[in-house]
Order: C-alpha cells, then sequence, then structure tokens
C-alpha cells in the first residue's frame, strides 16, 4: 500500500461507528417510480492494520439517479477513493449494501464484479493510466474487449469515441506524443466507448494546469448535459462546486449532502 495513505491512520473506537447499526430498510423507489442507479446503505469500509481498525467509510448512506452529476469532496484521507473503489466495483465493503442499477454488488465475487465494472462503469483517473505502447485506438478499444466485443465493433466504438473528444485524427499516434490534456481526452473517450450507465472520474482534472482543467471540466458538464451519469471525486472545493450535488466526506462519513447553492452556502 502507498506510504501516503498510512499517515492519515486514524484510531476510532468501535462504540463510536455506525458500522453495526443494522440497515434493513426496503430498497426505496424515485417518485418516478425507478430505482436509483446507485444506493449504498450504511456503508462500512474497515481496515485491520496490526491491532487497530481503520474506518475508512463509517456508515455511508447515499442515493443517486440516473443524469445526476454528484462531486465527491473531502480531505486527504477522509474516506474517498475507498468509497470510489465500492461504488465503482472495485472493491467490497466490510458492511453494508450496494445497489447499482437494482442489483446487489456488495457481496459479489471478483469475475463478478469485473463484469459489472465492463459493462457499467467508465473510469477516469487523475493520471489517465494509459498504456504507454499501444495507440490510442488500442488504448480505447480495450475495456471493449473486456467487455466482449468483436473486433469491428471495438474499432467502430473506439473511432466514434475518438471523435468525440475530438481526437479521431490522432487514432494511430502514442499517449506519449501527446499534450496531458489530450491524454486525459483519450482517458475520457476510452470511459464512453462502451457507453456506460456511470462515469467515475476520481480526481480528473489533478495533472493538468488550470486551462486544461476547464477544458476537461466542460467536457464532463457537456457529457452530462446529453444525459450521462457522472460522479467526480476531489479534494478541490472550487472543483466540487462545478457539479450539481456536492457529497461531502470527513471522517469516512457523509457531513453534507445537497445542490451545489447549498453547498456554497456551507463553505
Ligand atoms: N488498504 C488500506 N489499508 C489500510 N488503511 C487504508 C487502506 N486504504 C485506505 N486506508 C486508510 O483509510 C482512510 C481513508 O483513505 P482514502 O484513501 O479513502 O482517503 P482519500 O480521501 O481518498 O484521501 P486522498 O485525498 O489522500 O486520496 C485513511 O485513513 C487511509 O489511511
Ligand atoms: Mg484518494
Amino acid at each position: 500500500m502507498a506510504a501516503k495513505a498510512f499517515r492519515f491512520l486514524r484510531r476510532i473506537p468501535s462504540k463510536d461507528s455506525s458500522c453495526a447499526a443494522e440497515s434493513g430498510r426496503s430498497q426505496k423507489m424515485d417518485t418516478d417510480g425507478n430505482a436509483p442507479l446507485i444506493e449504498l446503505r450504511n456503508i462500512c469500509k474497515i481496515y485491520q492494520m496490526g491491532t487497530e481498525q481503520v474506518h475508512a467509510n463509517d456508515g455511508i448512506s447515499l442515493k443517486i439517479s440516473r443524469g445526476e452529476f454528484v462531486a465527491i469532496v473531502g480531505k486527504s484521507g477522509s474516506g474517498k477513493s475507498t468509497l470510489m473503489n465500492i461504488i465503482g466495483a472495485l472493491d467490497v465493503p466490510t458492511e453494508g449494501e450496494y445497489y447499482l442499477d437494482g442489483e446487489d454488488v456488495s457481496h459479489m465475487s471478483e469475475d463478478q464484479l469485473a463484469e459489472i465494472r465492463n459493462k457499467m462503469i467508465g473510469f477516469i483517473f487523475q493520471q489517465y493510466n494509459l498504456l504507454l505502447r499501444d495507440n490510442l485506438l488500442e488504448n480505447v478499444e480495450l475495456p471493449l474487449l473486456y467487455a466482449g466485443y468483436s473486433k469491428s465493433e471495438r474499432k467502430e466504438k473506439a473511432m466514434r469515441s475518438l471523435e468525440r473528444v475530438g481526437l479521431a485524427d490522432k487514432w494511430f499516434n502514442k499517449p506519449s506524443q501527446l499534450s496531458g490534456g489530450q491524454q486525459q481526452r483519450v482517458s475520457i473517450a476510452r470511459a464512453l466507448a462502451g457507453n456506460p450507465s456511470l462515469i467515475l472520474a476520481d480526481e480528473p482534472t489533478g495533472a493538468l494546469d488550470s486551462k486544461t482543467s476547464r477544458e476537461v471540466l466542460d467536457f464532463l458538464k457537456e457529457l452530462n448535459r446529453e444525459g450521462n451519469t457522472i460522479i467526480i471525486i476531489t479534494h478541490d472545493n472550487s472543483i466540487a462546486m462545478e457539479a450539481k450535488r456536492v457529497v461531502r466526506i470527513k471522517d469516512g462519513k457523509i457531513n453534507f449532502d445537497g445542490d451545489v447553492e447549498k453547498y456554497a452556502e456551507f463553505v
């Protein structure tokens, strides 16, 4: 584990934790009768560090509907990446339930999680996570390969996605031949290629200068206007303000959840 993670170890007596609380509520429907895209019920993630327990997520309940643009914000060590790993089906909670599009993800095996990820989630990372030896087209095709698309479907979808971010003419370039902003656009193209139900962006502008950050944020806004559901994880309040709804995490718990105008008054 990264040394950084150790710096923020906290000791919380288990009696302070809401992790033991029962979560036996029934799944509520939205007012239009649809289940939310995301429903977290009393999610806890506890890391055992020797004799200490780290409550990285400590009783998080949250619903997110299709078409929302949500920022999850909090200081370093507050539990954002832990929560993103659970929402992104990269990890399962110690306790609590997670429904993604009505399916219970919280008890899935590694293989089932991988399938859900491939089918439903597009990831955007701070460091782009592009394969440096592959060209842009191959990079964007990769999740489509895992999702089981044929070669011709992969090529068609990946080219369309590169067009969407304005980089189709560079499909044969390697990532190292692009600027940071262009590389992030490739990673957005990769996230979009399989037409996912959810786009999950972890500090997507963390490695970019302010002008390029602006472009990436504007692009994410545009994708949201087109109906995509977007969750952006950030430690930066000014970036959180770009979303429509802000969820703030402190010490593994939600301490604010509301629309961005209310958040502006809160901070
Ligand atoms: N694998 C792990 N084992 C033990 N403790 C962990 C592990 N991963 C995270 N933690 C601890 O859980 C807490 C939350 O960590 P997390 O990475 O979710 O924070 P974060 O909000 O993403 O921070 P940052 O902004 O620095 O990325 C921290 O105290 C961290 O040290
Ligand atoms: Mg993090």
